[in-house]
């Protein structure tokens, strides 16, 4: 649970059952990162979707405008956790990697 000033959440990562504390400002990847904890990871700016992971419990808000999900993975609870700042206490989920969503491939002009 968060402390009476809100400056800290609780993140719960699944199914593993790790528990972090969140600091004001800190991304869920970061949180994790200073406990110790490996996620993958490579951009860290919301647009490789090196980890994709699913919202059980919480709320987000992410610091980039346009973090690299569509309108139909954020409304199937998807986030990228690199760039997701908790708004509440938060509990994800790392699925196993056969049931992420595929990154949609870029328009191509050429048909190459
Ligand atoms: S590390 Fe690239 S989208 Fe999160």
């Amino acid at each position: 649970m968060s402390d009476s000033r809100n400056d800290h959440f609780a993140l719960t990562i699944e199914p593993d059952h790790h528990f972090v504390s969140v600091r004001a400002g800190e991304s869920l990847l970061e949180a994790a990162l200073r406990a110790g904890l490996s996620l993958p990871r490579s951009c860290r700016n919301g647009t490789c979707r090196a980890y994709l992971c699913k919202l059980v419990v919480g709320e987000v808000r992410y610091r980039v405008e346009w973090p690299g999900l569509t309108a139909e993975e954020k409304a199937d609870g998807w986030i990228l956790p690199c760039v997701a700042l908790p708004q509440s206490d938060v509990t994800i989920d790392q699925p196993a990697r056969s049931d992420a969503p595929v990154a949609p491939k870029p328009a191509s002009s050429r048909g190459f």
